[in-house]
């Protein structure tokens, strides 16, 4: 087919737009590069052994769109948009603009060019605070943020106009917290400034780029009274767009996605597992409860396995050995012709480059991340004693929860 991705020089549409190429599709990715860099995509190329089309340009614009769309369009995949929260709550009318003015100017462009399939990038940020989990499709959708907001109504601006268009056959994904990174190494999450979400925060403090881990409490009804969330691999997400369009093909109308792998894990069992697969301590900060965060969120994602025939197979350990192969790459990518020999990002890249040897193909030969087994300490173990690894404050933090979702 010949595809649309929206964004695709994002975290997520990097990873999908590998896996189509790989699977034959032809791919043409609109993105203004605000939250991401060409570079992801000479490497999608790269690991994909295909060239992609790429336009430079906003899917607000409609010459961008026309553009993208000359040549001729099967199906869009449209993952573009702003997606953090706390930012979301400061500057509602960039959301609203971005987010919603983009895919209504999207879905104009599909009209007027003929395209009629459309895979839609949701997030479980749609269900706010599930009274039940793991949460169906048919839960309250109730949002609790900007951020939210503009995926409720593109959700419902999709589905009203799937019900004017009988041809058009549209899917919506709600994610929940996408992690890890392609097996190479080679594309992962980079996010600019401080991470919104855990798993890129918990790979910065285990590569000594920041000093701890906020913890936002410890005193949920969980087994260890920290947070529980529904994690899965960005190569099982990559994997359900693929799967996504397939459907769209057979059918017409909206319909609708959990994507996640049905098990939580706390925020400390995440840290535990990521000290496992990086060897490096991570060190946590508990802090108060934010307001806005629940203790618990898993997905259902039967629908997905019975209708979809998706089903995550990338475990906890393949999530953060992944995800911590990317850090120390993306490590060794920042390291100047000046650094000096000794500095932390050095002695992470060659112990990075020690535990993947053959670097560029999957480091993980039986599909297993490789664990460590003798690294140097970090700085930041350097300076935090054992016994301080975890500690608490009592520094309120008013913070609203970023997208977990
Ligand atoms: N990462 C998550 O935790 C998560 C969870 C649920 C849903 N989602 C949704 O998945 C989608 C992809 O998320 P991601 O994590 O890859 O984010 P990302 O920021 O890495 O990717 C989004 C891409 O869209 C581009 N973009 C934004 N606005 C644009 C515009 N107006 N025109 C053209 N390009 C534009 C950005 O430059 C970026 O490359 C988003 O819609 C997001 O809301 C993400």
């Amino acid at each position: 087919m010949n595809l649309l991705v929206t964004g695709g020089a994002g975290y997520i549409g990097s990873h999908t737009c590998v896996l189509l190429l790989e699977a034959g599709h032809d791919v043409t990715v609109l993105d203004n590069l605000c939250n991401s860099s060409a570079i992801a995509l000479d490497r999608v190329q790269q690991l994909a052994g295909k060239p992609l089309r790429f336009i430079e340009g906003d899917v607000r614009n409609r010459d961008d769109l026309d553009k993208a769309f000359a040549g001729g369009i099967d199906a869009v995949i449209h993952f573009a948009a702003l997606k953090a929260v706390g930012e979301s709550c400061a500057q509602p009318l960039d959301y609203f603009d971005n987010n919603i003015g983009g895919t209504i100017g999207l879905m104009q462009a599909m009209e007027q060019h003929g395209v009629d399939r459309l895979v839609f990038s949701s997030s479980a940020t749609v269900y706010g605070q599930a009274d039940t989990v793991p949460v169906k499709e048919d839960a309250p959708l109730r949002v609790t943020n900007p951020y939210g907001r503009t995926k409720l109504v593109m959700e419902q601006l999709i589905q009203d106009w799937c019900t004017a268009r009988p041809s058009v056959s549209a899917v919506l994904l709600r994610y929940f917290n996408p992690v890890g990174a392609h097996p190479s190494g080679k594309i992962g999450e980079n996010p600019r400034g401080e991470p919104n979400n855990l798993m890129p925060y918990v790979a910065q403090v285990a590569a000594g780029v920041r000093p701890f881990l906020r913890v936002f409490g410890n005193d949920y009804p969980t087994p260890d009274g920290t947070g529980i969330r529904d994690y899965l691999h960005v190569m099982d997400l990559a994997e359900a767009h693929a799967k996504a369009l397939e459907y769209t093909v057979a059918r017409t109308g909206c319909d609708v996605f959990n994507l996640g792998t049905g098990r939580g894990y706390s925020v400390l069992e995440m840290v535990a597992a990521f000290e496992r697969a990086s060897g490096r301590a991570v060190p946590c900060e508990i802090q108060p409860r934010r307001q806005g965060d629940i203790a618990e969120l898993t997905a259902d994602p039967s629908r997905a396995r019975n209708v979809l025939g998706w089903e995550a197979r990338y475990d906890l350990d393949a999530m953060c050995g992944d995800a911590w192969w990317w850090q120390s790459m993306e490590s060794c990518d920042l390291v100047s012709p000046e650094s000096q020999p000794g500095t932390m990002v050095t002695t992470l890249c060659r112990t990075a480059q020690a535990r993947h040897p053959g670097e560029g193909g999957d480091p993980r030969p039986s599909g297993k991340p490789i664990l460590n087994v003798d690294d140097q300490p970090s700085a930041v173990e350097k300076r935090l004693p054992p016994s301080r690894k975890c500690f608490t404050t009592a520094k309120p933090v008013n913070d609203v929860a970023e997208d977990r979702g």
